[in-house]
């Protein structure tokens, strides 16, 4: 079930509650989110007489994603944990939707006693999805990830590296609602950054994301709306728009006419019998595959800046 409380519901006049972008035109119709799935209006979160939260007011609609960046000690991890339903607040109230949540914790726990293999289809089990189809997904990811050759390695002598993409997988194979990452890429090598930002990438079109992070590369070429906290407080909620990353593609073609096959790609002839393809880097794979098929050869693959 979505929230259906309309912002006048909770008082709100608050900015931040209203900084719904479809409202304030900031969004493209294709990342057009739907309802809100979280709402906080004036929270605080005390622990052990710390505030941790300081009047925190804010609205999460589906499909968002959200990087919330601030320095350490600032309430990335607490205010990841309060929107999940980690911390209820000390004071204000929240309104959270029922939803399937996959959360990444910041430090995945150091005494699991199961090897990788064990624990991760003990979460597909508990996960209650299709057994054959989750079994498929672990398979999936244990490539991606390349972590094969560990899977009989219990998770507490395994690597922080290695844990820190068994966290990754765990939240992602439920198919969550909402994904909650507590800085994803730390303590990854550059390759595996790439990657979980490409898996996230693919999440992003229908499920609902929050990371907290300090690493720019994955807000700018994930998240459109970023929030800054600071001492406990949201101090900036903003939008930004995401540029397409590119990729030109040059190929051999065995005959001009093969093109008239490919006109739903962006795609012109430079020279006789070769092709020049623009494409988004998210769908260069697959671009790649379907000229193989037509029988091209590719001379040339990079970055379009
Ligand atoms: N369980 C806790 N008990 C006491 N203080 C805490 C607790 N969790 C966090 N804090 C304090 O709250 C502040 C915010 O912490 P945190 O949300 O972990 O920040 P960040 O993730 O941005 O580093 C820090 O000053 C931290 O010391
Ligand atoms: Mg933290």
């Amino acid at each position: 079930m979505l929230l259906k409380i309309e912002d006048e519901q909770i008082g709100g006049n608050d900015k931040l509650l209203n900084s719904n972008p479809i409202q304030s035109g900031k969004i493209k119709e294709k990342q057009r989110f739907y309802m809100d799935i979280f709402k906080a209006r004036k929270v605080s979160k005390e622990i052990a007489g710390v505030k941790v939260l300081q009047d925190i007011s804010l609205c999460v609609s589906q499909g968002e994603t959200i990087a919330i960046k601030g320095t350490n000690g600032s309430g990335k991890s607490s205010l990841i944990k309060l929107i999940g339903g980690i911390y209820e607040p000390s004071y204000g109230n929240i309104e959270r939707a029922e939803m399937n949540i996959g959360y990444v914790p910041e430090h995945f726990p150091e005494n699991i006693r199961f090897s990788i293999n064990d624990y991760l289809h003990l979460i597909a089990k508990i996960s209650g999805k299709l057994e054959q189809k989750i079994n498929k997904k672990i398979e999936s990811y244990v490539d991606v990830f390349a972590i094969g050759e560990f899977l009989q390695t219990p998770l507490r002598k395994c690597s922080k590296g290695t844990k820190q993409k068994v966290g990754i997988i765990q939240a992602l194979l439920k198919e969550p609602d909402l994904i909650l990452l507590d800085e994803p890429l730390t303590g990854l090598d550059q390759t595996t950054q790439s990657k979980v930002i490409k898996l996230l990438q693919a999440f992003a079109n229908n499920t609902t994301i929050i990371l907290t992070t300090h690493e720019q590369v994955l807000i700018s070429e994930l998240a459109p709306r970023i929030i800054e906290v600071d001492k406990g407080k949201i101090i900036s909620d903003s939008f930004v728009e995401i540029k397409e990353k590119l990729n030109i593609i040059k190929a051999k073609v065995p005959q001009n006419s093969i093109l008239q096959e490919l006109t739903f790609i962006d795609q012109k002839l430079i020279e006789e019998n070769t092709v020049e393809v623009k494409v988004p880097f998210t769908e260069s794979d697959k671009v790649l595959k379907i000229l193989l098929e037509q029988g091209c050869s590719i001379i040339e693959l990079k970055e379009m800046r």
